[in-house]
């Protein structure tokens, strides 16, 4: 006879959910919020179905529908109408994402603002940083990605995130921070971030290609693995309160090792990539698109993410509603 039979414990659903070991639960969602500038703009954005462009006045719906699914966090993106080569509009006063903040603030002032620190999305390059000859000088970024961080905490951010993937901006960004008294402001840092091909999306979302060349002088090789632990490390020296893995889905190892290695809480990102394939399968009929999305989500809890920034946000609230 056999003794042990793993499948009795497999027998109906009140079993299983006593076993289960990983729970997907909405407090872990960061939700990403596309801001342009303009009026009375609420957009579909072509590569991510059902995400939108919102200009500051339309945005009061959206943040009130997020907080009623019981999302407390979202990450902000912003698309200036003005790009330079140092991305002056990314620490303007009055930038996208600086109205934005000051505007989600004054709609709700318990949801958790977090921004994404990065150029791209305001050089007229498309780089993450300032451009010597070819290259992306990393030391003289780091003074832009400083006074993007601060401005975006000026007008009231919680938790800045930067994403260029500079040498070096977790402890800039934290010197600035502390300097003007802002001690207890969070970075969530894009630690392990890889030069990936499921940015695609996004990138047609945000007009932040690079006008040429590719970004895989600062991002990661997406062959590496022990180097994402020495990014992380590094960044944790520098003083980052959480980390990140991102792309999510096919760097489910990274985020295990990253979660094996440290005790800090990990960040992992779902991107557009992701999201945009899942979207076309489903409209075309062959997945089963909220089976598919809660066991994808529930993989990367189970790999080791503590939090998911995750185009699915709403979605997957509103199911995981629904199985209660
Ligand atoms: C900005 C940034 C990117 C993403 C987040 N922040 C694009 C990039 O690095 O090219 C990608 C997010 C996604 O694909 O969902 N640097």
């Amino acid at each position: 006879m056999l003794i042990n039979r793993p499948r009795r414990l497999r027998k109906n659903a009140a079993i299983r959910n006593l076993i289960r070991e990983t729970i997907l639960n909405v407090n872990d969602f960061i939700y990403p919020i596309f801001v342009v500038e303009g009026q009375g703009i609420k957009k579909e954005i072509e590569s991510l179905p059902n995400i939108h462009h919102f200009s500051i006045d339309q945005l009061k719906d959206e943040i009130e529908e997020i907080i009623s699914l019981g999302i407390k966090a979202v990450i902000l993106f912003g698309l200036p109408n003005h790009k330079d080569a140092c991305g002056s509009s990314a620490y303007d006063e009055d930038g996208i994402v600086q109205k934005a903040i000051r505007e989600i603030k004054k709609i709700n002032k318990e949801v958790l603002v977090i921004t994404d620190v990065c150029m791209c999305q305001y050089t007229d390059h498309g780089h993450c940083g300032i451009m010597k000859d070819d290259y992306v000088d990393n030391d003289e970024t780091l003074k832009y990605l400083s006074k993007i961080a601060l401005s975006h905490v000026n007008a009231g951010a919680d938790m800045v995130a930067p994403s260029d993937m500079m040498d070096g901006r977790i402890k800039a960004i934290r010197n600035v921070l502390d300097e003007n008294g802002y001690t207890d402001i969070s970075i969530m840092a894009y630690s392990a971030k890889y030069a990936s091909a499921f940015y695609g999306p996004f990138r047609v979302a945000a007009n932040s290609a690079p006008g040429f060349g590719d970004r895989k002088t600062y991002q990661m090789d997406p062959a590496n693995s022990d180097e994402a632990l020495r990014e992380v490390e590094l960044d944790l020296s520098e003083g980052a309160d959480i980390v990140m893995v991102k792309p999510a889905l096919a760097y489910l190892d990274i985020i295990r090792r990253v979660k094996d290695t440290y005790t800090v809480p990990l960040a992992a990102y779902n991107v557009s990539g992701e999201y945009a394939m899942v979207k076309a399968a489903a409209e075309k009929g062959l997945i089963d698109e909220k089976k598919i999305v809660l066991e994808s989500l529930t993989s990367m809890k189970r790999a080791g993410a503590d939090l998911i920034i995750t185009y699915h946000g709403k979605d997957a609230a509103r199911w995981l509603k629904e199985e209660i």
